[in-house]
């Protein structure tokens, strides 16, 4: 029996209140953010804003202080080990391509080899294209099976070829599949394998726990987090981070600065060049601490149910392809309207207020080999009612019935 109160969670966010006319199912690409918030990142400027780690006068110092506190408080949410492991970036693409640059510049060698899935969204497969070919270093995909899902036996198999990372998503941001993470961590570690996951989408639906994971590279962007833009964490175990050539040079991420060369920084300020996201951290703080007031467990089974209404109502829709399971799925459906381009689709919807995603969803390749144009992206969150459920198939049924007339 769930005790998750969905009004009065939908009650913390004030865009519903100024845009009631509007149904949004656009919570993959980015989710609204709660009051809390909201005051946390206006109290920080209005009464607190200074920058942090250099300043002598005790604003700077207060300022710091928050900042660090939100670093405890975001290594808390994931436990893990030591702070100094959570490393502030402006997302899952900046903390990807941070690894990327770093483990090739340091330790990947010519002749090895990098595993990922075909179903990484584009910020999971172009950092390590960028740099492969530069250091003669290959990159082999796992495919995936008839009903879209990672390719276990084919993963297994690629792993005998010994690749020295294995990076692939903890949920697919297209079709909203829940990868058996743990497991393919597992897998890949027993083979000799740093694992990097992209926990973009992951770290919305279950709580994280990095040392019980076993993982050596967990990131995930705190907009998607219902935090702000501009931030978002890159955890690392400290040998591997200790490892990392930093991507970016600059302030605080030096210790000591000559012509001839520079020392760098102890953890976490090495990989944390120029002046942070101050607020950014902090009101990323504000939404995890916020978030831990409901019970994850309760927000997933009302999840689900939203899901399952969805999923029921799309069969009573004449035409329709869709895309995603809802099996392991954690609140995404993709789908076409046959014959029909997905932006054509999303138009319509958005002409009757409801805001969904259409096109290629930064997962190009995943497309190619379906040889799709794309799909709509229904993607739910706990803000989300039964009422925008049945409104959100009411358009979606008007949609197909105008372009099919
Ligand atoms: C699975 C996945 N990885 C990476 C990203 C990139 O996130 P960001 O644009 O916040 O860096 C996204 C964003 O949609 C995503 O869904």
């Amino acid at each position: 029996m769930s005790h998750f109160d969905p009004v009065n969670f939908r009650g913390h966010f004030e865009f519903f209140q100024q845009n009631p006319d509007w149904v949004y199912l656009d919570n993959a690409a980015t989710m609204h953010k709660p009051t809390a918030v909201l005051n946390a990142i206006t109290r920080f400027y209005q009464r607190n804003n200074s920058n942090v780690h250099r300043g002598a006068h005790t604003l700077s110092q207060n300022a710091t202080r928050a900042f660090e506190q939100a670093r405890d408080d975001i290594a808390a949410f994931i436990n893990a080990k030591d702070r100094q492991q959570i490393i502030f970036c402006s997302g899952a693409t900046a903390a990807l391509n941070q690894i990327a640059f770093g483990l090739m510049h340091t330790v990947l060698q010519p002749g090895d080899r990098i595993l990922i899935t075909a179903l990484e969204h584009h910020a999971n497969i172009v950092p390590w294209q960028l740099h492969c070919a530069g250091f003669g270093v290959t990159l082999d995909i796992v495919p995936l099976t008839a009903d879209n899902k990672i390719d276990q036996q084919a993963f297994t198999r690629l792993l005998a070829l010994q690749p020295k990372v294995v990076s692939f998503s903890h949920i697919s941001n297209v079709l909203g599949h829940i990868q058996p993470i743990a497991q393919m961590i597992q897998q890949a570690k027993k083979a000799g394998a740093i694992t990097v996951v992209d926990g973009a989408q992951g770290i919305v639906h279950d709580r994280i726990d990095v040392q019980l994971l076993d993982v050596d590279f967990y990131v995930w962007s705190g907009h998607k987090l219902y935090g702000p833009t501009g931030i978002g964490v890159l955890y690392g175990k400290t040998e591997l981070l200790e490892q990392l050539k930093p991507i970016f040079g600059g302030g605080e991420m030096i210790s000591e600065v000559q012509f001839s060369h520079s020392l760098f920084n102890k953890l976490p300020f090495r990989l944390e060049a120029g002046t942070p996201d101050i607020s950014g951290a902090i009101g990323l703080a504000a939404a995890i601490n916020w978030l831990q007031k409901f019970n994850t467990n309760e927000i997933k089974n009302y999840k689900t149910m939203l899901l399952k209404q969805f999923y029921n109502g799309l069969q009573a829709i004449p035409g329709l392809d869709i895309l995603s399971s809802p099996v392991h799925n954690a609140g995404i459906v993709a789908l076409n309207v046959q014959g029909e381009h997905p932006a054509d689709v999303a138009e319509l919807l958005n002409q009757q207020h409801v805001a969904v995603r259409g096109g290629q969803h930064c997962a190009m390749p995943f497309f190619s080999q379906l040889g799709l144009a794309g799909a709509v992206r229904f993607s739910f969150a706990p803000y989300n009612t039964e009422v925008e459920v049945a409104t959100s198939l009411q358009a979606l049924a008007q949609a197909v019935e105008i372009l099919t007339a």
